[in-house]
C-alpha cells in the first residue's frame, strides 16, 4: 500500500509590501498588524497549528524582520514579566513556539504569488502543504478552522484543494475565480479558474480566498508558469494544469472570512474579535 503523507507544512507568503495600508506598512509587515493583541500572521499560524500542522515556513522579503522576531524568544521581555500577571499575555505566543518550527526564505524579487510559493519550495520539498495568505483571516466558532476542515478533504481526495466562497458578481476582478462540477452541496471538482476576471468573464462567482492545500508537483507546474494577470507569475495559473486533470477540489469552507488587506474588512474583523473575546 502507498504510504499517504500527511500535511504536516505550512506556507506563509508574506513578502508583499501592503501597500494598500501605507502608510503604517512603510516599516511594519503587514502581516505584523494585530487584530485586537495579536498579529495577523499568529492567526494564521494558530489555525495550522490547530489543523496538526507543525512545520512554519515563511517567505517573507526586505523590511520583514518582525515576523521572525515574533516567533523567537525574547530572553530579556520574557525574564521581566515571569511570575507577574503578564506573562499569560505570551502564553498563547509560547504555545505556538513549543508546537512547531519556523524556517524563512526571502522572495528576492516580487513576480506574484506563485512566484512567492515557488520561492517556498526549498522551505518545503517533497510534500504536500498548506498555503495560508495571512490578510485572509478566517474564523468558524461553530467548530475546527478552515485548515483543519480542508486536511480532511486532502486526506480523502488526495489532490489540491481550495478555499471558496461566493462573492457578488462585481467583486470577481479582486480574486482567483473557479468554476466545475459539484461532488455535493460544498465540494466541486474544478475545471476552470481565472485569476481576478471580470464580472462578465467570471466563470462563476465563487472566489478563491487565502487558503490552499497543495500537492508538491505545483512547483515543477509553477516553474513553467508564464507571467499571467498583472504580469506576475500567478498560483491559479498554475493550480488550471492540476484542474485539467482534475486534481482541484474547491471547498466551500464553514466559517467566516475577513478580508484583512482592506481596510473595511480589517476593521470589521477587529469587531468581530472583540465582540468574541470580551
Ligand atoms: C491572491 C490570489 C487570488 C486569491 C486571493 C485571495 O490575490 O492571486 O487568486 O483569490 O489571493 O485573497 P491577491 O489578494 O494577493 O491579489
Amino acid at each position: 500500500m502507498v504510504k499517504v503523507k500527511k500535511v504536516k507544512k505550512c506556507l506563509f507568503p508574506a513578502a508583499g509590501y501592503g501597500t494598500r495600508f501605507l502608510p503604517v506598512t512603510k516599516a511594519i509587515p503587514k502581516e505584523m498588524l494585530p487584530i485586537l493583541t495579536k498579529p495577523l500572521l499568529q492567526y494564521g499560524v494558530s489555525e495550522a497549528v490547530e489543523a496538526d500542522m507543525n512545520i512554519m515556513a515563511v517567505v517573507t522579503g526586505r523590511g520583514k524582520r518582525a515576523i521572525e522576531d515574533h516567533f523567537d524568544t525574547s530572553f530579556e521581555l520574557e525574564h521581566q514579566i515571569q511570575g507577574t500577571s503578564k506573562e499569560s499575555l505570551l502564553s498563547e505566543l509560547k504555545t505556538l513556539k513549543e508546537k512547531c518550527t519556523f524556517s524563512y526564505t526571502r522572495q528576492i524579487e516580487m513576480k506574484g504569488l506563485g512566484h512567492a510559493i515557488l520561492s517556498g519550495e526549498v522551505l518545503i520539498g517533497n510534500a504536500p502543504f498548506a498555503v495560508v495568505l495571512a490578510d485572509d483571516l478566517c474564523d468558524n466558532e461553530d467548530g475546527e478552522g478552515v485548515l483543519a476542515q480542508m486536511v480532511k478533504l486532502y486526506d480523502k481526495y488526495q489532490c489540491s484543494v481550495v478555499a471558496v466562497e461566493e462573492v457578488p458578481k462585481e467583486e470577481t476582478q479582486k480574486y482567483g475565480v473557479i468554476a466545475g462540477t459539484a461532488i455535493n452541496d460544498e465540494l466541486i471538482r474544478v475545471d476552470d479558474m481565472v485569476e481576478k476576471p471580470k464580472p462578465e468573464d467570471a466563470p462563476s462567482n465563487l472566489a478563491i480566498i487565502g487558503r490552499y492545500i497543495l500537492t508538491p508537483d505545483i512547483f515543477d507546474i509553477l516553474r513553467k508558469t508564464p507571467p499571467g494577470r498583472g504580469g506576475e507569475i500567478q498560483i491559479t495559473d498554475a493550480l488550471l494544469k492540476q484542474a485539467e486533470i482534475g486534481k482541484v477540489i474547491a471547498y466551500k469552507f464553514k466559517g467566516k472570512r475577513f478580508d484583512c488587506g482592506s481596510v473595511d474588512g480589517f476593521v470589521e474583523a477587529t469587531n468581530y474579535f472583540y465582540n468574541k473575546e470580551k
